[in-house]
Order: C-alpha cells, then structure tokens, then sequence
C-alpha cells in the first residue's frame, strides 16, 4: 500500500471521504467502515470484473453479498441496465440498508448510483473508481444517471456516496485511450477556475502523459479537491456548479449525434472546451490566445480538439435538450480566458451554430 491521500467533501451529516492511493481495493478495513447494514451488491462490467472484482469481494466475508456483471460501454448505461440492479437487489433481499458498491469507469458510478438512489427511495453506495476520469469527476459529487436515445444524463438523481475508494494502481492496466479521456477533465480544473494549475498542468503534461506516479497522485488529489470544494458550496448545481460543465454540453451532443461510445466521453469533453473557447473569442468575451493555449496543452495530452464532421443542426437540437437551458433558451459555460469560466444566458444560436460548423 502507498500512502493514502484523504480528502473531505464536507457536506455536513452527509461528509464522505475520498480516499486515493494505489493498493485501496484490497484495504477492505478501511471501506467496509462506512458499510451500516448486512447486504452489499457490487455491481461492476466486464472489463473491470476480470481485473479487479475478486479484489473486492475477498474483502467482503461475513455480509450476504452478490455481484452483478453488466455488459461494458456507455451504450449499457440505461434504464435497462439498471432494471438489472434492481433485480439483483431484490434477488439478493436487499433491504433498505443496503449498500451498492459500484466497482468500474464513470459509466458503472452513474448506473450504480442511479440505481442506489432509488432502490427504497435511496440506500448507501460507495464509489470504487477504476478509471482516471472517474476518480478525477464522476465518483465524486454525488450526480447518478442514465442516457436515453434523446439525450445524454436526461434520467438521474443527486444521491452522494458514502465514500470513494480511488485505488490509482488500478490505473496500470487502463488503455492509453481512456487514461489520455480522463485527463481532460483534469484540464477542466485548471481551465475553469485556477489559472495556475493549468500552468502546472502544462509544465507537467510529458510526466502526465507517461503516467508518472508523483504527477498522476498530484493531479488527482489537486482535482478531487477543487471538485469536492465546489460540490460543498453548490451541491444541486443551482449556480457554481455549473462550471463543471465547461465544454459539457458541446461535449455531451457530440456524444449523442456520433453515437455513444464513439468518442469517449473526455474526448467530447476536449473538443467541447475548445468549441467553448472559440466561441468566446468569438463573441468577443475573451483573447484567442488563451483558446490556443487550450488546444496545445490537450493536444500535448493526446486528446482530439477538432470535432468529427457530424451534422451540425442535430448537433444543436441536442444542444437544446441540454439539461442547463431555461425558458428554452441556451445556457453555456463560456469563459474570460484560462481559470476564468462563466455562465452566459441565451446565448445567439447563430453563434454556436457557426462554431459547431466550424467556421
Ligand atoms: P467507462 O466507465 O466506460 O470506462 C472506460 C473503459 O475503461 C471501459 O471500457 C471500462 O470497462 C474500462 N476500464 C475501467 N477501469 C479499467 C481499468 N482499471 N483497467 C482497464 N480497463 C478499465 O468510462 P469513463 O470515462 O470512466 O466514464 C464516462 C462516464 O462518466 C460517462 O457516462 C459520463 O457521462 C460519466 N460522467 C459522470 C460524471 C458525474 O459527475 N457523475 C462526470 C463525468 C463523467
Ligand atoms: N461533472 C459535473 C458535475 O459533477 O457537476
């Protein structure tokens, strides 16, 4: 075991901690902790089953456990696949103490979650993240969710885990695609709010991408500690939340237009930040320079900037189902450069349509 790194998010009776280190999903000491009642389900995919779940259920003796096995990829994160997790809930006599343990990438945390939220009205789940993307945003803060063929997310609950178990040596065997995924939203940090850890990022971006164990531990640490401070302030997203959108919603259509699963979710990630940042230039609210800057430091993490040619009018009525639009308007996160992200209300269509074009 490494050292363990612990962080809070604070959210009053319902604090949980993050804790990052390699070798945590074998500590089941330190995760069965939070665990209050006698039946626990993990619930993992494929892939990360034939990794990892012998790990954690070794750690399980003494609870009536089960497992379920979901097929892998963001395609499976629907209402289907959580009917699964109920019928595995209900299999297993899972009572409303019951605890989800959701073992894999961000789509198995949203499923899971999603499910935990809402068998009985809600029971315990711990997010065990296997993924960079995951232990860097989707395990932490507590958002649960499905896609539908309309839309990315459009199903789901805030429903907080009871902790997060990031065990980073399980980022070993995660393929150069996805480790590369994840590090867009570790640009998200820095691009939205904190100036000088995008410029960390840039000096660090060679040891990043060669997975250097001191510069992943400290960017996963610098990560989880903005996301779970904005999470504390602004649990329901009714306003700095928002910012963690940046490049989300150009992201998540061109997810939905391509087809899931056809980019991965950091690399629409990628190439919506810099949709965000062209548009800003473009309506004059901030220097082209700082938009290059973008696009250099993701291009140095290998990650695509140009989007795929896609049909720009379906990319913008996917843009319209987004779940941050009002009165049918487009709400985006644009910015005033680097570290400096921004809500901006109805905002010209025009304007992101020429972007989403390309022009
Ligand atoms: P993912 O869950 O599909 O995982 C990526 C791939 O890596 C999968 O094939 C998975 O089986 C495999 N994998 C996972 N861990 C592995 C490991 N250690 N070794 C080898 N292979 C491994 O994708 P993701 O990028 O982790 O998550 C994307 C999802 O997260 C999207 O659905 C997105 O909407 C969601 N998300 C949610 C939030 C949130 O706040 N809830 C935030 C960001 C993203
Ligand atoms: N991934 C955005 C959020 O958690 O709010």
């Amino acid at each position: 075991m490494s050292a363990v790194r612990t962080l809070d998010v604070a959210l009053g009776a319902r604090s949980y901690p993050i804790w990052i280190g390699a070798g945590l999903l074998a500590d089941s000491a330190r995760w069965r902790a939070p665990i209050r009642g006698r039946h626990v389900l993990v619930v993992t995919n494929t892939t990360v089953a034939a990794l990892y779940l012998q790990r954690v259920l070794a750690g399980l003796a003494g609870l009536q456990h089960a497992h379920l096995v979901l097929p892998d990829g963001e395609a499976h994160k629907t209402l289907d696949a959580s009917g699964q997790i109920f019928a595995a809930l209900a299999a297993l006599g899972a009572s409303r103490d019951a605890t989800i343990l959701a073992l894999g990438g961000g789509v198995i945390g949203d499923l899971a979650g999603f499910a935990a939220a809402s068998w009985m009205r809600g029971i315990d789940f711990i997010q065990m993240p296997t993924t960079l993307l995951a232990m860097v945003d989707s395990s932490v803060g507590g958002k649960t969710g499905v896609n539908l063929p309309q839309g990315k997310n459009l199903v789901g609950a805030f429903h907080q885990p009871r902790a997060v178990v990031a065990d980073t040596g399980t980022l070993a065997t995660l393929p150069v695609r996805e480790y590369r995924a994840g590090l867009a939203e570790v640009v998200k940090y820095g691009a939205i709010n904190d100036a000088a850890f995008f410029a960390w990022l840039e000096v660090h971006a060679d040891a990043l991408v060669a997975r250097d164990e001191a510069a992943l531990a400290a960017a996963i640490q610098a990560s989880c500690r903005a996301k779970s401070a904005i999470v504390a302030r602004d649990e329901h997203e009714r306003g700095e939340r928002a910012l963690l959108n940046f490049g989300h919603s150009f992201g998540h259509a061109l997810e939905t237009v391509a087809g899931y699963g056809t980019l991965l979710h950091g690399e629409a990630v990628a190439i919506g930040m810099l949709q965000a940042a062209t548009l800003s230039t473009r309506l004059g609210r901030a220097d082209a320079a700082d938009a290059t800057r973008l696009a250099r430091l993701l291009t140095r993490l290998g990650l695509p900037v140009q989007a795929p040619p896609l049909d720009a009018a379906a990319l913008l009525a996917a843009m319209r189902l987004d779940k941050k639009n009002e009165g049918g308007r487009l709400r985006l996160i644009l910015w005033r450069g680097i570290g400096q992200a921004e809500i901006v209300d109805a905002v010209a269509e025009d304007e992101v349509a020429a972007v989403l074009a390309g022009s």
